[in-house]
């Protein structure tokens, strides 16, 4: 089966692909053609999830999916959540947002936090959802340069204490968010072919 992933993130495309079981198969907007951003307007992931979904299936009249993705901190009572991506402002330099995350954290005794993907799948032109929570911690400075994002400061719970940034793929795929999300759109898809 194949499905339109309505991202422009390579990263995510490629965490995606690394644990993406055989027979199904994912285009990347610009693989499908496509070459537009797709707006974040809401306050919520569910509502962002479905507006990118919504805006791809209109273009393309094909099934798709896509995924918003947040990560809340305890100690800032969930943020910055739905605005992760945004949080240190329009400054988009690759550590703006993590500089910020740890500056507010200084002193901090609970660090715990989790990253939320919500997936959103139009297939036939009805939505679905699906939700992947990755529980673990903020550490006390970035490690590692994989990854995207947030990943130098997340140590999942479970693992060995590396960030995500010190993981490769497949091991990152075995804590992820995004990945328990994937999960439960195959076990979907593979119901409702
Ligand atoms: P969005 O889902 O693309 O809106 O992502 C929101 C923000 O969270 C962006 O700053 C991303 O870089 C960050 N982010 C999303 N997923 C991950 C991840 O798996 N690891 C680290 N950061 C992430």
């Amino acid at each position: 089966m194949e499905l339109i992933f309505a991202t422009n993130n390579a990263h995510k495309v490629d965490e995606l692909r690394a644990v993406l079981p055989a027979g199904f198969r994912i285009l990347s907007l610009k693989e499908a053609g496509i070459f537009q951003d797709i707006p974040e307007p809401f306050d919520s992931l569910r509502e962002n999830a479905r507006e990118k979904a919504r805006v791809i299936h209109e273009l393309t009249g094909r099934d798709c999916f896509s995924e918003d993705t947040g990560l809340e901190v305890a100690a800032l009572g969930g943020a910055p959540g739905v605005h992760s991506a945004r949080y240190a402002g329009d400054d988009r330099s690759p550590s703006a947002n993590t500089d910020k995350l740890l500056r507010e954290l200084d002193g901090a005794t609970d660090r715990s936090a989790r990253f939320r993907t919500i997936i959103c799948l139009c297939l036939a032109g009805t939505y679905h959802e699906f939700e992947g929570i990755c529980p673990g911690r903020i550490s006390a400075n970035p490690q590692g340069t994989g990854g995207f994002g947030y990943d130098p400061v997340f140590v999942p719970d479970g693992g060995d204490g590396r960030t995500f940034a010190e993981m490769t793929l497949a091991e990152k795929g075995r804590f992820s968010h995004r990945r328990k999300a994937l999960d439960k759109l195959v076990a979907f898809l593979t119901i409702n072919p």
